[in-house]
């Protein structure tokens, strides 16, 4: 999907995925103490729900997202929610990853990104995010299976991703539910400590 139909959903309203809501997933890692310490990203970000959670649980927490809109809202919540001093938020493309000046980080959420991105480009995301992700550093990825809606296709089926990213990650955990009576999948990662 490219960046002017995701500029449109945020100029139309709230998109249906900003719930403000981080996912059961996403707080049981961190309640389970799953996460090593140090630095994480939200990569496709959005208005910063996640950023903002991650903060809280005492992280230096890093936001990407290539709508300024959605950048300026996030940063706004931050502030509401009063921890600005701790987050970090990019309008940049997620599939140039290796051209920002970001930390090596130990922990990066992706919710809803990579599944809208070119074949080129979840390349690119990958090999990038590898190079950003310190070993034994965690992954969860959230992807809707193919699909097309209102006219726009986009969606990643389960076997891509595994195949993108095994070269450099443990593929731990592998969950599958629905969205909109198809597909939707769950992935935990783990940095592999070679390669
Ligand atoms: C489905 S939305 C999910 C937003 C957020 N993760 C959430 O759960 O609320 C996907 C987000 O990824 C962003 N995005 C898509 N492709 C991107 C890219 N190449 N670089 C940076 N952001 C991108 C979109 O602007 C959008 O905010």
């Amino acid at each position: 999907m490219n960046r002017l139909i995701y500029r449109l959903m945020y100029r139309l309203g709230r998109p249906g995925w900003d719930t403000g809501i981080t996912p059961p997933e996403v707080v049981e890692a961190f309640a389970y103490d799953d996460v090593p310490p140090g630095p994480a990203l939200d990569l496709g970000c959005g208005t910063g729900t996640n950023v903002i959670y991650l903060a809280r649980q005492g992280r230096r927490a890093i936001g990407i997202d290539f709508v300024p809109q959605a950048i300026a809202q996030a940063r706004q919540k931050a502030q509401q929610a009063g921890v600005q001093e701790n987050v970090q938020f990019l309008v940049a493309d997620v599939t140039r990853l290796a051209e920002l000046d970001l930390p090596q980080c130990s922990f990066a959420l992706d919710m809803g990104c990579f599944h809208g991105l070119g074949e080129d480009g979840q390349r690119r995301y990958v090999e990038a995010l590898a190079g950003q992700l310190l070993p034994g550093g965690r992954v969860m990825l959230f992807t809707l299976d193919p699909r097309r809606e209102a006219g726009i296709s986009f969606g990643v089926l389960p076997g891509r991703v595994q195949e993108l990213f095994s070269p450099w990650f443990e593929i731990e955990r592998i969950e599958r539910g629905s969205f909109r009576k198809k597909g939707s999948t769950w992935f935990w990662m783990t940095r592999k400590h070679t390669a």
